[in-house]
């Protein structure tokens, strides 16, 4: 059986969070490694002749999740269920959810959240559908609750929920993050300092493709005075916000703009046999003889670090570095993925140093130069030679840095 928290977060209304920590998966979406798990939370508000539930949880975990919402009301009294986002880690139990609940609970969602349930798990879920157009207010028991779209955030069926009276904002994705913190809030600086960078990755990793949206969609709520004067942010993974609300949002525009850390350089190679790893002993050197602190993955017979832990690197970066050997004329197969995804998901305006290593022809530097001409990455310099590091490359390799420097100043 998974942890599932049953808390009451608020007394009028009463406001229940049910949190599945999932502390069994190994690579969200198939492909992000997170050994820090993750959680999926749903919300439960009981009114005046309505019973709101706010999303689900994942098709694995239907049991817990119906355990725990049988510990608060009978599934047949649920009068309204509001699907922010379609994807299965928060819909899967949606079908078993119905079944108990005898399909009388009216959905609320997106004309998007429409069509994509309909796909996932049939006909049947939706005939009870509302469709919302944006900024559409519905009263619900004594209530007022105004549906906000928030597409790309990070699917197009994505919308947030205001409950207008009670100043809260059910924001699913948008404000979540990875891991499995020890509290339901932010009132711990320790629980929460641990959590962000959990946050970090996560934005990239699930909503990185599409980060011009995050600020976007940010400033859209911002501007209607809802981020202001919301008491709690309440998402669908992770911490919620309560002590100040405010800040998560705050941390996902950083995010979403990669403001970077002063002297974070993020410093990435692959090195089979050791011509790599010599030249970025130089580079590391003179970095730090410069005043920057590298933050180093590296790509080794012994070391294989977590792809979705370096793009988790690079939004607050002030720059990076690449080293690659070339492989087959090509990039590096690791450093290759790697910086597919890093231009993917993680496309900033930030200078690239790149450092190459080969034992017959250098292809890796021109095919990274190419793929970062094409990016919003700022190439700086690309500096490559065959085997071991020649006193002449070392003086080029040094010269490459402080040209990186003088990028940032
Ligand atoms: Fe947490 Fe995009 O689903």
């Amino acid at each position: 059986m998974a942890k599932v928290w049953v808390e009451k977060l608020f007394d009028d209304p009463e406001l229940y969070i049910l949190r599945v920590d999932d502390n069994r998966i190994g690579y969200f979406e198939a492909t992000w490694d997170i050994p820090e798990g993750i959680t999926y939370n749903a919300y439960l508000m009981k009114l005046k002749d309505a019973v709101v539930l706010f999303d689900l949880s994942k098709r694995e975990y239907t049991e817990d999740f119906m355990e725990a919402l049988r510990k608060l009301v009978d599934p047949e009294e649920v009068t309204h269920v509001v699907i922010h986002h379609t994807e299965p880690d928060h819909t899967g139990a949606l079908p078993a959810f119905l079944e108990a609940n005898g399909y009388r609970a009216q959905l609320i969602g997106t004309s998007f959240a429409k069509r994509f349930l309909e796909g996932f798990y049939g006909e049947r879920v939706v005939e009870n559908f509302y469709t919302i157009k944006d900024g559409e207010e519905i009263r619900i028991g004594d209530r007022t609750f105004r549906f906000v779209t928030v597409p790309w955030l990070h699917w197009p069926d994505t919308m947030i929920t205001y409950a207008v009276e009670d100043k809260l904002i059910f924001s699913c994705d948008a404000g979540g993050g990875y891991g499995i913190p020890e509290t339901i809030d932010d009132g711990d600086e320790e629980v929460v300092k641990k959590y962000l960078p959990h946050v970090t990755k996560y934005i990239v990793t699930v909503i990185g493709h599409y980060h011009k949206y995050i600020v976007q969609n940010i400033k859209k709520l911002k501007n209607l005075g809802i981020v202001e004067e919301a008491k709690a942010i309440l998402p669908g993974h992770g911490l919620i916000w309560r002590r100040n609300p405010r800040r998560i949002f705050e941390f996902y525009e950083a995010v979403g703009a990669g403001s970077a850390t002063k002297g974070k350089v993020l410093v990435i190679y692959d090195s089979m046999y050791g011509f790599v790893e010599k030249r970025m002993r130089i580079v590391l050197e003179e970095l730090e003889k410069q005043g920057f602190t590298p933050v180093v993955y590296r790509f080794t017979d012994r070391d294989a670090p977590a792809v979705s832990d370096i793009l988790g690197e690079v939004p607050d970066s002030e720059a990076l570095v690449i080293g690659a050997s070339t492989y087959e004329a090509d990039i590096h197969p690791r450093v290759r993925y790697t910086l597919y995804e890093i231009l993917d998901k993680a496309n900033y305006e930030k200078p690239v140093l790149v450092v190459g290593a080969f034992g017959w022809g250098g292809v890796a530097g021109k095919k990274i130069e190419t793929l970062i001409s094409r990016s919003k990455f700022d190439l700086v310099e690309v500096v490559e030679s065959r085997g071991m590091p020649r006193p002449e490359d070392e003086e080029k390799l040094r010269e490459g840095v402080k040209k990186l420097v003088r990028w940032l100043s």
